[in-house]
């Protein structure tokens, strides 16, 4: 039985690779920022699996100071993390900035998984797994955007830096630790059916099952094996490039210090 850590369960692929995770007998640690969600997320899965073992942890991601906080409570709870699924993730957002003064979609698509695995890198064993939900969506990073300096016009835009950069920090976390923990940057397949496609864009979408399928292979399945560092693309159903600047060092020494540079300022690096 392995331990699995999944933000961003409470709904979409991520509530479903927790069902399925559970369902393959590992514990379970779900998360979200609603007691509410993670109470019925946690009710559903238990009342299909009886002996399902399953812990809750509520941060809203936008608030650094959450993420260290959640981090500390799962470290205090848990000996150690099998597998972290960074997956949760926001599009659409108003206000589209968040308390700190950054866009939403750094804070939470960028700035909380880093912040999040960095502390609880001590309890990531060298076969443990870093799972990053990315996107077929990346997009070159304006660093007036990234700081905060300036708005970002464009809800998509914003999203699709914020993917960008989580792809250049776990090709780089990988490089970093070639003795493990594993790192892996995944695309779960565009326009699957959950509530950030049909609400955010207004679409039937596809079958979401594509991207529950990965998620769980990322966290336990053979396929990962011998992968770290790579970029999963389940549009194409295969390991692929990322985007042309995840593969630059320059660029992503670049947005890395960038990053390390907000992290600091908010007191979480
Ligand atoms: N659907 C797609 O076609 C697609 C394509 C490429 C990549 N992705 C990525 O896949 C991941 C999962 O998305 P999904 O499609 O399953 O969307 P979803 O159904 O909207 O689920 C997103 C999850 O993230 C959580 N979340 C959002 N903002 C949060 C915050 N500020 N603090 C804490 N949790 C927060 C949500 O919580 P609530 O339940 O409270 O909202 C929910 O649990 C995301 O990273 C997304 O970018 C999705």
């Amino acid at each position: 039985m392995k331990t699995i850590l999944i933000t961003g369960s409470t709904d979409g692929i991520g509530l479903g690779a927790a069902q399925t995770l559970a369902g393959e007998g590992h514990r379970v640690l779900l998360h979200g920022r609603s007691v509410d969600k993670l109470e019925a997320a946690k009710a559903q899965i238990v009342a299909a699996l009886p002996d399902a073992s399953i812990a809750t942890y509520r941060a809203d991601l936008v608030s650094p100071e959450e993420v260290v906080a959640m981090a500390k409570a799962v470290a205090s709870e848990n000996e150690r993390i099998d597998a972290l699924l960074n997956n949760a993730g926001v599009v659409h957002a108003q206000p589209a900035t968040g308390p700190t003064g950054h866009d939403i979609r750094y804070l939470v698509n960028t700035f909380a998984p880093i912040i999040l695995t960095r502390h609880l890198m001590d309890h990531l064993a060298p076969e443990a797994r870093v799972v990053s939900t990315s996107s077929a969506a990346q997009a070159s990073i304006v660093p007036a955007h990234l700081t905060g300096a300036e708005p970002i016009a464009d809800a998509f835009n914003a999203y699709s830096q914020s993917k960008l950069a989580l792809t250049m920090w776990s090709r780089r976390m990988a490089a970093q630790h070639p003795q493990g923990p594993s790192f892996y940057a995944v695309n779960p397949g565009s326009m699957l059916a959950t509530k950030m496609v049909t609400q955010g864009f207004g679409i039937e979408g596809n079958d979401p099952g594509k991207g529950v399928r990965i998620l769980t292979e990322g966290a336990v399945g053979a396929r990962f094996e011998g992968h770290s560092g790579d970029y999963f693309d389940n549009d194409a159903g295969d390991w692929g490039p990322p985007h042309a600047d995840a593969l630059s060092e320059a660029k992503c020494d670049a947005v890395l210090a960038l990053i390390e540079g907000e992290l600091e300022k908010l007191g979480v690096a």
